[in-house]
């Protein structure tokens, strides 16, 4: 049972108390965003998913003269300039559409869709902005290959 003195307390402190209340929610909801979670624990890095994935293509550095680059025509395409060739603005969406495969993309056939092997540990989502200034839940993986590309863009 409650002391009166308690109660008293209580009415006067509600409203701090439901502040907290949510403080504490909101603490835990970022914790819960902090520890990775068992699925993202063995997601590759970027380097790594680049390495396996682009640049038997694209080369090791992006520069578009990967080992079988000679194989294909069109050949596989300079990847540290795709912001150069934009007017200095790293096309985000369009090179995400184009790793993933959407129709539509440049040189379909040519280069293969990575979307299925990226969703391969059943969506791991984070919100990115691509930047449209919407935030959109996008698999993880694409989102960190395309901040990774835009790391190696020339001036
Ligand atoms: C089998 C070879 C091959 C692989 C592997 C490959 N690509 Fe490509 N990629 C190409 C070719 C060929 C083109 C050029 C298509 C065209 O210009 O019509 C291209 C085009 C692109 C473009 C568009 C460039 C532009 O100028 O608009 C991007 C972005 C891209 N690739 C990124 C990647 C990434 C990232 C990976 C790894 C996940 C990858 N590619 C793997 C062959 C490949």
């Amino acid at each position: 049972m409650m002391s009166a003195m308690a109660r008293n307390g209580l009415a006067r402190g509600g409203f701090l108390m439901a502040k907290q209340w949510v403080g504490i929610a909101f603490a835990a909801l970022s914790l819960a965003a902090c520890v990775p979670h068992d699925k993202t624990k063995d997601i590759p890095s970027a380097a790594e998913d680049y390495a396996t994935f682009c640049s038997a293509c694209h080369g090791p550095q992006g520069k578009g003269n990967g080992d079988l680059a000679s194989e294909f025509n069109p050949r596989p395409a300079d990847l540290t300039t795709l912001s150069k060739r934009n007017g200095g603005t790293f096309p985000t969406t369009k090179v995400m559409a184009q790793i993933w495969g959407y129709k539509g993309k440049k040189g379909q056939g040519v280069m293969p869709n990575f979307g299925e092997l990226m969703d391969a540990d059943n969506v791991t989502l984070v919100l990115y902005d691509g930047g449209d200034g919407i935030e959109t839940p996008t698999p993880i993986r694409l989102v960190q290959l395309a901040e990774y590309l835009k790391t190696i863009q020339v001036k």
